[in-house]
């Protein structure tokens, strides 16, 4: 079976959807980078029916279970997912003639991913979003160079041992990204287990 699931994903797709439902439109298009399995997708889907959801993945075996979800859930909602490497600048024809979108959403990558891949999230968000469009990203990020907890840094140290290009990143320098993108932090949201929601719209 390709449809696959994760335990974190079913601890954390309520509190997330519970913040796009707040920070999203009801109707709209939107293009999620780093689907992972398809799970959030599919789920954020059901919830608002009236968002076109678009996944994608630069992994063959993600998009595999995307689509396999896709179907399982029979979802007219939900588009094939995109082979998007959020790193380059060209995200392909259906991503960049397909947009503008509504918003841009991005669960758990930028820590488990180069610092590049960050970089063209924030460039294509300037390229692909509205003029009044939302970029949504979820995950841990250090505050002020520091971890907001133990299990933070734990999970830092063996992201870093897993790659060293990876690991949590700081919340200014993420700022700092997004302002030189033509963003700005317009929301930041305690989730739980020491995660955060960052909200960032057109300055
Ligand atoms: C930890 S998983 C998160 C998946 C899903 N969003 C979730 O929260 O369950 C990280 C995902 O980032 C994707 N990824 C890594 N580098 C990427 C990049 N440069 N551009 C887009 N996605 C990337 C991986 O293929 C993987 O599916």
């Amino acid at each position: 079976m390709t449809r696959l699931s994760s335990p974190a994903t079913a601890r954390n797709r309520e509190p997330i959807l519970a913040v796009l439902q707040r920070v999203l439109p009801p109707q709209g298009a939107v293009l999620e980078i780093a689907s992972g399995a398809g799970e959030h997708a599919v789920h954020v889907a059901r919830a608002m029916p009236g968002l076109t959801w678009r996944p994608s993945d630069p992994d063959p075996d993600s998009r595999a279970s995307i689509a396999e979800w896709i179907a399982h859930e029979s979802l007219a909602n939900v588009m094939p997912p995109l082979a998007i490497d959020a790193s380059t600048d060209d995200w392909g024809p259906d991503a960049e003639t397909g947009g503008p979108f509504d918003a841009i959403v991005s669960i758990n990558m930028v820590h488990i991913s180069p610092w590049a891949s960050a970089i063209g999230l924030f460039a294509g968000a300037a390229r692909l979003l509205k003029r009044d469009g939302v970029l949504f990203l979820y995950g841990p990020f250090m505050i002020g160079g520091a971890h907001t907890a133990p299990s933070n840094e734990a999970f830092d140290a063996s992201l870093k041992s897993r790659n060293p290009a990876w690991g949590l990143r700081d919340l200014a320098d993420i700022e700092r990204l997004a302002l030189a993108n033509g963003l700005a932090l317009r929301e930041r949201v305690e989730m739980p287990a020491n995660n955060q929601s960052l909200i960032f719209a057109r300055t």
